[in-house]
């Protein structure tokens, strides 16, 4: 497999073309930053199986990233990447915190990364910011991005309104740095249809949940391993901050909220307090009932519990035989 190569088929640009050797990587397979999830154990288990394994900030204060960051450190000499939550209200020290370790590579969701963009390059950090539309892309792309992830509503955690099918190529067609497609990728098949698609790396984030080097609570796990392909839901469209979840009690519950809203008000401060320390809950106690256990339209494919090496090469190995002459 010459990852180079098929790079290479899609474009003339040399920016576009070299995804992997601008990243130092061998496989162009982002693991998604998973909030409460993504830790030293998972990222750096991803980067020595040749993809960019990715530690999720989320709202945690410096010194726990601090610590996640060196762990990873002691497991791999590979690079490895931070995704920083822009409305964190830590994002501040986190931002120092990724320069002074000199991380490679940082991925940010919701929020403005202005402010820290000349930062990033002092330092020549690779900054990829998550985008769900195409304005947001070329928004991206003229603050001084690297590359974009685009990721469609199929996704698990926090989602735009587009589908991956139909939001990548217009990323693609949209902006001059590589893209890299999220969003229902599970398998060597989704992985062939992004590049396709003119994705120069895929980010995957369900399928590394089961991963047997991912930390997260075991009833968590077990839960992906049976959803069936109509098992999650999206909750929250009304806040602006919709997320795709499995539909267990608490799902259910915010649903009956959203269906009978009549004072937005009341509704949101309902979903607050339902939402507070949901993930948490799942991820860390195994609350699977009242936990939000978030999850893409993929876990209906996401059947075994595999090491991140395995699923690395199951992935190369299938888009081989897809795309043989590459
Ligand atoms: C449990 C969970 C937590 C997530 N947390 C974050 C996060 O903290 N930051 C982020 O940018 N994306 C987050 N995501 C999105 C993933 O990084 C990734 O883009 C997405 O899972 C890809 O789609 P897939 O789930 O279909 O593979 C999360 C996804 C899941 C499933």
């Amino acid at each position: 497999m010459d990852f180079e190569n098929i790079n290479k088929l899609n474009t003339g640009d040399e920016m576009k073309s070299d995804l992997c050797s601008i990243l130092g990587i061998k496989y162009p397979i982002f693991q998604g930053a998973m909030a409460w999830i993504a830790d030293a154990s998972l990222a750096s288990a991803v980067s020595n199986a040749g993809g960019l394994g990715i530690i999720a900030a989320g709202n945690a204060p410096a010194d726990v990233v601090r610590k996640q960051i060196r762990d990873t450190k002691k497991l791999t000499d590979k690079p490895f990447g931070v995704n920083i939550m822009l409305l964190s209200p830590y994002v501040d020290e986190i931002v120092d915190l990724v320069c002074e370790e000199g991380v490679k590579v940082i991925t940010t969701g919701a929020g403005n990364p202005g402010k820290y963009l000349e930062k990033f390059k002092e330092n020549n950090i690779k900054f990829i910011p998550v985008v769900p539309s195409v304005a947001l892309a070329r928004r991206m792309e003229k603050s001084g991005a690297d590359a974009i992830i685009a990721e469609g509503m199929e996704s698990g955690g926090h989602v735009g309104k587009l589908t991956t099918m139909a939001l990548l190529p217009q990323v693609v067609d949209a902006v001059d740095i590589p893209v890299i497609g999220a969003g229902g990728i599970a398998d060597s098949r989704g992985m062939a249809a992004a590049f396709m698609l003119g994705a120069k790396a895929v980010q995957i984030g369900t399928r590394f949940l089961v991963a047997k080097e991912c930390t997260v609570h075991e009833n968590y796990k077990n839960v992906i391993l049976k959803a069936k392909d109509i098992d999650t839901t999206v909750t929250g469209q009304f806040t602006g901050h919709p997320v795709r979840v499995i539909r267990n009690r608490l799902a259910r519950e915010l649903e009956k909220i959203e269906k009978n809203l009549v004072d937005e008000e009341a509704a949101n401060a309902r979903f607050e307090e339902l939402g507070k320390g949901a993930l948490q809950r799942a991820v860390v106690d195994g609350d699977v009932d009242f936990g939000s256990v978030m999850s893409g339209q993929v876990a209906g494919m996401v059947n075994r519990e595999q090491t991140c090496e395995e699923i690395i090469d199951e992935l190369v190995k299938g888009f081989d035989k897809l795309i043989p002459e590459n």
